[in-house]
């Protein structure tokens, strides 16, 4: 029996800046972001947006064409959590009219959950081969104006159906971990900015994916030849080929950096003009290759490595199933991220510094630009959320021009 992803999908806030004008707010050389740290524009959460509607939005697209009965789990994966007790993929359950024979969970291990959430979903349907399992991971980086981090902050969701029927990627059972307490980055319950340790976390992401490697490889005999094509939590997507050169040095496999590039470089396109997205990002990475119109990947093999601080890794394979193209969503994904709407830096501030009241008092956000859900605002210590017919999503805050978007 294949068990694998039959749909995927991911959905970007409709608002985004250019690094450009971070750079000079920052008095920073543009080339840091650029070539140093890879990033070219991040994806910003407008005040009527959060993990919820990101999440929906890409669940509502993955599950086009897809049964809602047959969804018997859903699984929200974030690190941006709206409660702490109620599970953000409740509400996703309800926007998107799930039955109710189903169980609605939240994951947390940093950007890594995601990832777990996958593999419990897999040893689900190897039990049960004719449910499917609905996995949404959505958060929203932030590290806090001027900080270090701040060029790699971006947003979004990506969602998957897990079942025995997969069209998209095959995967199998052989995981390798690495769990160690490290504090390289966290998020206290009272602040809304992760405190990091920037240059051990990437000490440690490499550590980690040293043993999950290590782990995999005991239980498999892989090798790295073994894969086509790689995939990495990025962070930011120099991450990506740091991490993929440490591997490769550390297997001993010399590189060109032509074949470095061959290997690393599709995955990290959609990375560079939205930023992190925690849980959401490794797979990302993964419709950035997949959506690679010069590449036919069906039965190329993708090695994958998931980190979530902390920490938590995990290596694995997936293999690529023929006519996965046709399950893609790749022009309406390009048309999306290249008209999404350059907002100037004093935007970007009071974007971010944009607050829900903190005593549970009755509030209404603004209405801006969005997808197919936003929330509407606060009543009673609740979240309400609303659909937004797919005319207002577009337009509504239309009255200024878009400037050019980055090629994607
Ligand atoms: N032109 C070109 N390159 C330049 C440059 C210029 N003018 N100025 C600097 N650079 C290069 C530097 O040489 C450096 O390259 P190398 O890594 O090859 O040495 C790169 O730009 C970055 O420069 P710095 O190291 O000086 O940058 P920094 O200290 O300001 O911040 C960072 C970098 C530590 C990654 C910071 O962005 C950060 O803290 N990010 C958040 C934490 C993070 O992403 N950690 C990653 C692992 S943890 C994880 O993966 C989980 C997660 O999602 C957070």
């Amino acid at each position: 029996m294949k068990i694998g992803i039959e749909s995927i999908s991911m959905y970007v806030p409709r608002y985004g800046m250019d690094l450009r004008l971070l750079a000079d707010a920052r008095n920073v050389d543009y080339a840091k972001y650029k070539q140093g740290i890879g990033q070219e524009f991040m994806s910003i959460p407008s005040p009527d947006e959060d993990i919820v509607t990101m999440g929906a939005n890409a669940a509502e697209q993955a599950m086009e064409g897809i049964d809602p009965q047959s969804i018997r789990t859903v699984i929200f994966a974030t690190e941006s959590g709206i409660d702490q007790s109620k599970a953000a993929a409740i509400y996703v359950h309800k926007l998107l009219d799930l039955p109710q024979n189903c169980r609605t969970v939240e994951m947390k291990q940093a950007c890594c959950s995601s990832t777990s959430a996958l593999h419990f979903a897999l040893a689900t349907i190897a039990l049960k081969p004719n449910e499917k399992v609905l996995i949404i991971a959505s958060d929203i980086a932030k590290y806090g104006l001027g900080s270090a981090g701040e060029p790699t902050q971006g947003a979004g969701a990506v969602a998957m159906v897990i079942s025995a029927t997969p069209r998209i990627l095959e995967l199998g059972p052989d995981v390798g971990y690495f769990t160690k307490d490290v504090m390289d980055f966290w998020r206290p319950n009272y602040k809304d900015e992760a405190l990091v340790d920037g240059k051990y976390s990437i000490k440690v992401y490499m550590d980690a994916l040293e043993h999950c490697w290590e782990h995999y490889q005991a239980d498999t005999n892989a090798a790295f030849e073994d894969f086509d094509y790689f995939c990495y939590h990025l962070p930011f997507s120099r991450m990506g080929t740091k991490a993929h050169s440490h591997l490769a040095r550390q297997q001993k496999v010399p590189l060109s950096s032509q074949e470095l590039q061959r290997q690393i470089e599709p995955s990290l396109r959609y990375n560079r003009i939205t930023g992190n997205a925690y849980t959401a990002s490794l797979y990302m990475g993964l419709l950035s290759l997949l959506d690679s119109k010069e590449l036919n990947l069906a039965h190329k093999k993708i090695g994958f490595f998931s980190y979530g601080s902390g920490c938590m890794g995990a290596f694995f394979g997936g293999t690529v199933l023929p006519g996965y193209q046709d399950h893609l969503y790749r022009s309406e994904r390009e048309a999306w991220l290249r008209d999404r709407k350059h907002i100037s830096y004093t935007e970007y501030v009071e974007f971010y510094t944009h607050r829900l009241p903190q005593n549970g008092h009755n509030y209404r956000t603004s209405r801006h630009r969005s997808g197919s859900f936003r929330l509407a605002g606060v009543e009673n210590h609740q979240r309400i959320y609303e659909r937004v017919p797919a005319s207002m999503g577009a337009a509504a805050d239309s009255g200024k021009a878009l400037a050019a978007a980055p090629a994607v």
